[in-house]
């Protein structure tokens, strides 16, 4: 499954690579056998990703490639192409995080998220599409996130491009099947990497202290951390399932990772709704406000 008609390996391109899930997607990915092309904005951030390929015995390329910029998606696709002749899938993982309360976050910020998480996506996307659709067969994953199924608080822009890219993919879908190409989402719950540290993305205006929401910021940035810290899914789940969607015959077109994320999402499909607000967005809003009746 991870060779082609020609016998050899399948050529897979990850996004944002230099660091947490892309990291973990792209070692494991190279481990079972498929010729990964980890691509990264920054170049100098590929000690990371040298040293472990070079502890586990691991041939991977590294290419530059900044999902907002048009000239750079193209020359990567184009030096893979010149060297594999194909690209049999797109894992396209990279993004940033925003939070802050809505009424903290700049209209720049916002677009900014938007810029990498949707546009970004659907930018790389786009440009491997001609390659996929002459070879007549591809997979392209996108990993949101449980995020682009269930909003927090906090956390409004970010949980907006996460449902664009759930609108995005499930759409693509649909156009892409009869050619061959399947989509999946990869949707993972919390998990400790670097974007709860460096690349945690808080707003400029979220610690105001002459914010109205400073106050319930962090306190829900405090209950973010304790989640962060107890949750149970690594990023090597996320490779598993990513390989799950690049190897079966006939991919889903969800992917959720993590179990306690998938419980919520259970409850909240067979609870009635209004239930299910209260319980959970309630206890949320209870939690950081104190306000035991503040939501509905
Ligand atoms: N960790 C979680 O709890 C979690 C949960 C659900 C979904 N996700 C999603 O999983 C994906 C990976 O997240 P992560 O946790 O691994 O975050 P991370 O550790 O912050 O890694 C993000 C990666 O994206 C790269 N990146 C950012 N902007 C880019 C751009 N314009 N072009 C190319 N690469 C860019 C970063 O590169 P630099 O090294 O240059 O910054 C980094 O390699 C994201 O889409 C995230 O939304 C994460």
């Amino acid at each position: 499954m991870v060779k082609n008609e020609t016998g050899h390996r399948k050529s897979v391109i990850v996004t944002g690579a230099s660091t947490g899930l892309g990291l973990e997607i792209t070692l494991y990915l190279a481990e079972q056998g498929f010729n990964v092309y980890a691509t990264m904005r920054d170049l100098s951030r590929r000690n990371l990703i040298d040293t472990k390929a070079m502890q586990r015995g691991l041939k991977i390329e590294v290419l530059q490639l900044d999902i907002t910029d048009r000239n750079s998606i193209s020359t990567a696709l184009e030096t893979i192409i010149e060297q594999t002749g194909e690209i049999f899938a797109l894992i396209n993982n990279a993004g940033i995080g925003l939070r802050g309360y809505f009424e903290d976050l700049s209209e720049e910020e916002i677009h900014k998220v938007f810029d990498v998480n949707l546009f970004g996506t659907m930018a790389v996307t786009r440009a491997v599409l001609p390659y996929m659709r002459s070879a007549g067969k591809g997979r392209i994953l996108i990993i949101t996130s449980v995020g682009g199924l269930i909003g927090s608080l906090g956390v409004s822009a970010y949980c907006s491009t996460k449902f664009a890219q759930e609108g995005f993919g499930e759409s693509l879908s649909q156009e892409l099947s009869p050619l061959g190409i399947h989509v999946s989402l990869i949707e993972p719950a919390i998990i400790k990497t670097e974007r709860w540290g460096i690349n945690r993305g808080n707003a400029k205006g979220a610690h105001d202290s002459g914010s109205l929401y400073s106050e319930w910021f962090r306190k829900s940035e405090i209950l973010a951390d304790k989640l962060v810290e107890s949750s149970p899914t690594t990023p090597e789940h996320v490779a598993v399932k990513v390989y799950d969607a690049l190897t079966a015959r006939r991919p889903s077109l969800r992917y959720m990772v993590g179990y306690r994320a998938g419980l919520v999402v259970l409850l909240r499909r067979y609870l009635p709704h209004k239930l299910f607000d209260r319980l959970y967005f309630g206890e949320a809003v209870r939690r950081v406000t104190g306000y035991r009746k503040a939501f509905r």
